[in-house]
C-alpha cells in the first residue's frame, strides 16, 4: 500500500500527542513532521519517553516558513493548535495544491462568520468557512469524503450532538428545552500550566465553570438546529472533574410528542446503524467514561419518564479521542478513501 505522508502541527500538546500515538501505528500513513514551539530540534522521544523506540522524529518549529515546508512534505496536515493560531497557518498549508487539513481548533467550525466573531475574535480567513466541513462523520460523512478542510468538532459538542441528533432529526426535540449538564476530565484544558488546573486545585473537588459562557454552546446549537430545521437552544453547563480523560454528558430534553422508551431506542438504533463508533447501551446499562478511554467510541443510553414527555440521554466519550484525535483520524480516513475504522481498532484502556 502507498502510505500517505502526514504531519502534526502542535504535536507537543495533549490532542497532538494523542494524534501521534494513533498515527504512528496507523497502517496507511507515515509521520513526516511534528511541530512544537517549545521544543524545536529536540527528539520527540526525549520530551515524551513513552514513545521512545516508536517515534524517531525530532520536533520542527511551527514558525517562519515552516508551514510551507510542512505542506511540501506532507499530503495531510493535522493542526492541533489553539484557535486563532490555526487560521493563521491553514491558508498557507492549503496554498500547496493537493494538501488536505484536519483542524482540531474552532476556527472553521462555524458556517456564519458573525457567529464565530461573536464568540471568538475577528476571522482572518473567512473565505474558507464555506468549504470547511464540520467533521462529525456520523452527520457529515459524505461531505467529509469530498473536502480538503475538515473542522474537527469540539469535545463537548461531539458528546452533546451525538447524544441528541436522532431526536433533533426526528423533530422530537422541544427546541427550548435542552439542558446539557457535562463533566470533563482536566486534559480538556490542554497541557498548559494554569494554577486552577494544578493537582491540589483539582483533586478531591468538583466545580462548574464558564456557566452560560462556554464557546462550545453555539457549536452545539448550530448542528442541532440544522438537524431539527428550527433554532435549538442549549443550556450548557460544563464541569471539571478530577480525572485525566473523559466527558460524561447528562442531557435533558422535552419531547414534542410523547414516546415510549423502546420507540426512542429503536429511533437511535436506526440513526446510528452503519456508524461503528456509536454504541447504544441495552436497557438497564449506563455509559461510563472508563469504558471509552483511549478509544473512538461514543457510548449512549436513554431513559424516558413515565408520561413519555421528558427524556434523559447519557453520552460518554474520551475528550482526547472521539472528542479530538481519534475523530480527526476517522475524518482523515474518509478524506483519503481508507476504511473509516482504519488505525482505530484498538480497544479502550482497561480497567
Ligand atoms: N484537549 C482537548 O480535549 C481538546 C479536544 C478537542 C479539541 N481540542 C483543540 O485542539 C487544539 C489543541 O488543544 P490541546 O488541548 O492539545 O492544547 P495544548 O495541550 O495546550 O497544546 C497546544 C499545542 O499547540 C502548540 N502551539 C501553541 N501556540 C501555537 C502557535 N501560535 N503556533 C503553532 N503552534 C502553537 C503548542 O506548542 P508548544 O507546547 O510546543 O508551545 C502545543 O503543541 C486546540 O485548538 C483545542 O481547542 C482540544
Amino acid at each position: 500500500m502507498n502510505k500517505i505522508k502526514v504531519a502534526v502541527i502542535g504535536a507537543s500538546g495533549y490532542a497532538g500527542l494523542e494524534l501521534v500515538r494513533l498515527l504512528v501505528r496507523h497502517p496507511g500513513c507515515d509521520l513526516a513532521a511534528l511541530t512544537s514551539l517549545e521544543y524545536p530540534g529536540i527528539p520527540f522521544s526525549q520530551v515524551f519517553p513513552a514513545l521512545a523506540g516508536i517515534v524517531d522524529l525530532s520536533f520542527s518549529p511551527a514558525s517562519g516558513s515552516e508551514p510551507e515546508k510542512i505542506a511540501a512534505g506532507a499530503e495531510v496536515v493535522f493542526t492541533a493548535i489553539p484557535h486563532q493560531a490555526a487560521m493563521g497557518i491553514i491558508p498557507r498549508l492549503l496554498a500547496k495544491k493537493g494538501c488536505k487539513v484536519v483542524d482540531l481548533s474552532a476556527d472553521f467550525r462555524f458556517r456564519e462568520v458573525g457567529l464565530y466573531e461573536k464568540w471568538y475574535q475577528a476571522h482572518t480567513a473567512p473565505e474558507l468557512l464555506t468549504e470547511a466541513v464540520y467533521g462529525l462523520p456520523e452527520l457529515h460523512r459524505e461531505e467529509v469524503r469530498r473536502t480538503r478542510l475538515v473542522a474537527n468538532p469540539g469535545c463537548y459538542p461531539t458528546c452533546v450532538i451525538l447524544g441528541l441528533a436522532p431526536l433533533a432529526q426526528a423533530r422530537l426535540l422541544q427546541p427550548d428545552s435542552v439542558i446539557a449538564d457535562c463533566k470533563s476530565g482536566v486534559s480538556g484544558a490542554g497541557r498548559q500550566t494554569l494554577l486552577g488546573l494544578t493537582f491540589c486545585e483539582v483533586n478531591d473537588g468538583f466545580r462548574a465553570y464558564k456557566v452560560l459562557e462556554h464557546r462550545h454552546t453555539p457549536e452545539m446549537e448550530q448542528e442541532l438546529s440544522r438537524l431539527a430545521g428550527t433554532p435549538v437552544q442549549v443550556t450548557f453547563t460544563p464541569h471539571l472533574v478530577p480525572m485525566s480523560r473523559g466527558i460524561l454528558g447528562t442531557l435533558y430534553a422535552s419531547l414534542t410528542e410523547p414516546r415510549a422508551e423502546g420507540e426512542l431506542r429503536e429511533l437511535y438504533r436506526k440513526f446510528y446503524q452503519g456508524h461503528p463508533f456509536v454504541r447504544l447501551h441495552p436497557p438497564g446499562s449506563l455509559p461510563d467514561t472508563r469504558n471509552v478511554r483511549g478509544a473512538n467510541f461514543c457510548d449512549l443510553a436513554l431513559r424516558v419518564d413515565e408520561g413519555g414527555r421528558r427524556v434523559i440521554v447519557l453520552s460518554a466519550i474520551d475528550n482526547l479521542a472521539k472528542g479530538a484525535a481519534s475523530q480527526a483520524v476517522q475524518n482523515f480516513n474518509l478524506m483519503v478513501g481508507f476504511p473509516e475504522t482504519m488505525g482505530l481498532e484498538t480497544p479502550p484502556f482497561l480497567p
